[in-house]
């Protein structure tokens, strides 16, 4: 693997590889040593879990690593991106990973002939994707329920607006989840192939195993929300959350929009805080694969 930029890219075996060596990482089986390794992280956008994860993640697997800020480089003397990038490279930077609002910048970086030494992962790209994420969502559910082709998930929320959605529908469409998407029609966004959607959340519920709430992207929105009315159809609750499913959350969670303060003591919404522990070990298994892959 040079670059994780996107789920398309992947196969079921290539994201199953991803899923057994993180969980070695976990087990404690599987150690790496990447001490020539420089790794960039550079963040256009705010993050919290990602980017701490992947700093973890770093160090765990002995790599040097290098946080760019952009607010403080010269890109504010107007270098541009591919200056930049052309410049770490010179330096002798290895991977760079990048969160960037536009949907195809980090994409395109990768197609170029002249970044040929250096690996890009895709740490969230505008609306369009997030596969760290999709592949740490997928890690979290294999290890509970280990089969996926007879369970069904509900994705609620502003899935118009989600990079996460939009790669988790992505990845558990290619292991034959049943794939439900629940919103108001104007957080629907452009309807995918192979799922089913609901504007009911009653009707999205029943016999579901899994449910997956978004954060409103408040900073994305064109439209007008009516946000009480989000709230009385949309939110979750101690009363409508199915007794025994697994509740997910990418964060961050905008509390009592999409899910009630009252859910969090149920045993149900435990999975949330271990998505963010999972996604240590998924992008070290990233890391570790690319590195590899490039004799690092
Ligand atoms: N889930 C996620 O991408 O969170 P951050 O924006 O905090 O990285």
């Amino acid at each position: 693997m040079k670059h994780l930029i996107n789920i398309e890219n992947l196969t079921t075996e290539e994201i199953n590889q991803i899923y057994n060596r993180a969980l070695d990482f976990e087990k404690g089986i599987r150690k790496a040593n990447h001490l020539n390794a420089h790794i960039v992280n550079m963040f256009f956008e705010n993050s919290t879990r990602t980017k701490m994860s992947f700093e973890m993640a770093e160090n765990k697997i002995h790599t040097n690593k290098y946080d760019f800020i952009a607010n403080t480089s010269s890109i504010q003397k107007g270098e541009d991106l591919f200056d930049t990038i052309n410049n770490l490279s010179a330096i002798g930077m290895n991977v760079i990973i990048m969160r960037h609002q536009d949907n195809e910048l980090v994409e395109n970086l990768s197609k170029k002939n002249y970044f040929q030494e250096i690996s890009f992962i895709n740490a969230g790209s505008g609306t369009k994707s997030h596969p760290t994420q999709a592949l740490l969502d997928f890690y979290t559910i294999k290890k509970h329920f280990l089969n996926l082709s007879d369970k069904t998930i509900v994705i609620v929320g502003d899935i118009a607006h989600s990079r996460v959605a939009k790669s988790n529908i992505n990845l558990l469409k290619k292991f034959n989840m049943k794939i439900r998407c629940l919103a108001p029609e104007n957080l629907t966004g452009e309807k995918i192939e192979g799922v089913e959607y609901f504007v009911s959340l009653k009707e999205a519920f029943e016999d579901v195993d899994i449910i997956m709430a978004l954060r409103i992207q408040k900073e994305r929105l064109q439209e007008k929300i009516d946000f009480d009315e989000y709230i009385k159809n949309y939110q979750i609750t101690k009363d409508n959350l199915p007794y025994a499913a697994f509740l997910m959350h990418p964060g961050p969670i905008n509390k009592d929009i999409e899910i009630n303060s009252n859910v969090f003591e149920l045993q149900n919404a435990r999975t949330i805080l271990n998505q963010a522990k999972n996604g240590v070990y998924v992008r070290m298994a990233v890391l570790d694969m690319i590195l590899n892959a490039q004799g690092l």
